[in-house]
């Protein structure tokens, strides 16, 4: 698939096919998701890859449990449907700081070859600001070590359902020259 087909052409999926997803395939996608830039090359990830239906519904709990008011809408009951999930971790001794960018960067990667595949799947954070619950959960039921930390989570699984394509808002409205606001 062209970069730029799949670039333009994934949407977040919500919805699977009650169809396994070959080891192979899981691999290669984590390789993908390791060709990302890091922080001075730090290359921090470790990745949880996840099919046992008992994990998949505490990460549904810990997810709704934290889930802010105002994205109620947002439940991750969706989470238990798809047949693998992948938690993106980083390793806080090699991040340099920057371990949100670091997780968001692979996070992308998988994602984008996770749909250059045929696969559907969905960014969730498995973090957040002010709030060390979440992620302290998730470490639990993984059992991660303290230095490793959970920032993504990425449901995959065959598409049950076609979203529209993407509408965005205008281009030019979001490009300045030299100088904020300058057309
Ligand atoms: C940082 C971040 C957090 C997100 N959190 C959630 C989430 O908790 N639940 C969910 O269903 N989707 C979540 N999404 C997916 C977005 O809702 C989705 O990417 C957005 O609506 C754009 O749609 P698209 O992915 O189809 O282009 C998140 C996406 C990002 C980038």
């Amino acid at each position: 698939m062209e970069m730029d087909e799949a670039l333009k052409g994934r949407r977040s999926i919500r919805t699977y096919e009650d169809r396994e997803i070959p080891d192979p395939i899981i691999r290669e996608l984590l390789e993908l998701a390791t060709y990302a830039p890091s922080s001075m090359n730090g290359q921090p990830w470790h990745f949880i890859v996840i099919r046992a239906e008992k994990t998949k519904k505490r990460l549904v709990e810990i997810k709704n449990k934290y889930c802010p008011v105002e994205k109620q809408m947002y439940q991750a009951d969706f989470l238990q449907e798809a047949p693998v999930i992948v938690v993106v971790c980083v390793d806080g001794n090699r991040s340099y700081d920057r371990e949100v960018e670091n997780g968001a960067l692979a996070t992308a990667n998988l994602m984008l070859g996770a749909y250059s595949r045929g696969l559907g799947s969905v960014y969730l954070s498995a973090y957040r600001k002010g709030e060390p619950g979440i992620s302290d959960e998730i470490r639990q039921l993984l059992i991660l070590p303290q230095h490793i930390h959970p920032m993504t989570i990425v449901p995959l699984g065959y598409p049950d359902e076609t979203p529209d394509t993407k509408t965005l808002s205008p281009l030019e409205d979001r490009i300045s020259y030299e100088t904020f606001g300058s057309k």
